[in-house]
């Protein structure tokens, strides 16, 4: 169950565990997360078996996620070995514009915030957490650096923005010497692959690591939901966040969907042939994806990240793989059904012409000694 190497982050030298820590469980706040002595063990365990990715964010749980982080760290005196990633964008005062958004003021507003409540003086990987729509993409490029330069932040990600957003970022940070972004936070998983008609090319092309967000579309894919006999959401059997949420879901929390349910049937045949745990499956394709360097996983029961922590340990045959890919394949709207490959062929003359590969496709498989993987550092 060990995670025995680390994978560098996109382009960056930084080395993380291929599977990260969700800490937007910690706290109850928002009615469906833990109490803090079982997110003390989801943290204890997560760091044992050999994890050094944690991802929180400054609005989680209204600050608890974050406080508890520093606490956990603290206590354990685990700064410097472990890559601490938060986020800023959401607003932390109704009625006040500037205390949200993607902006040089909020973002040295929430900066200095989530250093306080993370008890630290440097953020490892700072995230702007979801595109505002107007900010300009040059000011927060260069609020960024300037946080680098100024020691407060190490690595520099984006989350939930459009391609062109982060490809303009990129290329700005290259011409005008500004820190790149390192890593790309997203929705991906098995019910939710609209990233792979943009975001593999970003990653691969401009080097940012694809970090995966709900990776089991929240819990679905863990197999604990079954359908009802009349469909409808609020009558599926099974218990957690989708069920307590079901009777009237908040945009992106409607997972319990016959769709859905199909991919979920085909992950069960395939995790019975390979005989492994559903979740695990799901994460173990996951990884497999072009682009990912780690995937954010949540739990709020230790038996929980005590099975995905294992999702690794297997590899999923290609054949397995091309039966979730199958079932769970996305719609291809325009333009990107005229890059499928039979479209393709009228532009190459039906000719198969091999591309050059990308500068940067997988990431680099760092291994951590042998002996003791907790302890593990990777000089
Ligand atoms: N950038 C963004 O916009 C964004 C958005 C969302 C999340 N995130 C990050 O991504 C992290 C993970 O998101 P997520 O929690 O939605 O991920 P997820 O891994 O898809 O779902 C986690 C939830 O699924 C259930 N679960 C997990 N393992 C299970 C197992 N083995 N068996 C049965 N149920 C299981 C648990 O919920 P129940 O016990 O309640 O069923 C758990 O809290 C967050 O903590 C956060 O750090 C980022």
């Amino acid at each position: 169950m060990t995670m025995n190497r680390y994978t560098l982050l996109g382009r960056s030298g930084l080395r993380v565990s291929p599977i990260s820590l969700g800490t937007m469980t910690f706290g109850t706040e928002w009615g469906w997360g833990a109490e803090e002595q079982t997110a003390q063990r989801l943290f204890d365990l997560y760091v044992d078996a050999g994890g050094n990715f944690i991802d929180t964010a400054d609005g989680y749980t209204e600050g608890t996620s974050e406080r508890w982080v520093g606490k956990f760290v603290a206590q354990r005196g685990l700064r410097d070995r472990l890559v601490i990633a938060t986020k800023y964008t959401y607003n932390a005062e109704p009625g006040n514009p500037n205390a949200g958004g993607n902006h040089r003021k909020n973002l040295l507003r929430a900066l200095d915030g989530s250093l306080k409540r993370l008890a630290t003086d440097y953020i490892d990987l700072y995230y702007l957490h979801t595109w505002d729509r107007m900010t300009p993409v040059d000011e927060v490029m260069r609020a960024m650096d300037d946080a680098v330069r100024a020691g407060k932040i190490r690595y520099v990600g984006l989350s939930d923005t459009p391609a062109w957003f982060a490809g303009r970022a990129q290329t700005l940070a290259e011409w005008r010497g500004f820190e790149p972004v390192a890593a790309m936070q997203l929705e991906y998983s098995l019910i939710e692959r609209h990233a792979e008609h943009e975001f593999a090319d970003l990653a691969a092309q401009l080097g940012m690591g694809l970090v995966p967000w709900s990776p089991l579309g929240m819990g679905v894919l863990s197999g604990k939901y079954r359908p009802s006999r009349d469909g409808a959401p609020s009558h599926v059997s099974g218990s957690g966040r989708l069920a307590s949420l079901a009777s009237a879901p908040p945009p992106g929390f409607d997972k319990l969907t016959e769709r859905n349910f199909r991919i979920v049937a085909e992950l069960e045949q395939v995790a019975n042939d390979v005989n492994r745990p559903m979740a695990q499956v799901a994460l173990n394709w996951l990884y497999q994806k072009r682009g990912v360097s780690s995937i954010i996983v949540g739990a709020t029961k230790p038996e929980q990240l005590q099975q995905t922590l294992g999702s690794l340990d297997f590899m999923l045959a290609p054949e397995q793989i091309a039966r979730l890919d199958a079932v769970s394949a996305p719609a291809r709207p325009f333009p990107y059904y005229m890059f499928a490959d039979g479209h393709q062929a009228r532009i190459h003359g039906h000719v198969e012409v091999a591309s050059k590969p990308a500068a940067y496709d997988r990431p680099v498989v760092v291994p951590a000694p042998e002996a003791n993987a907790a302890n593990a550092t990777t000089r």
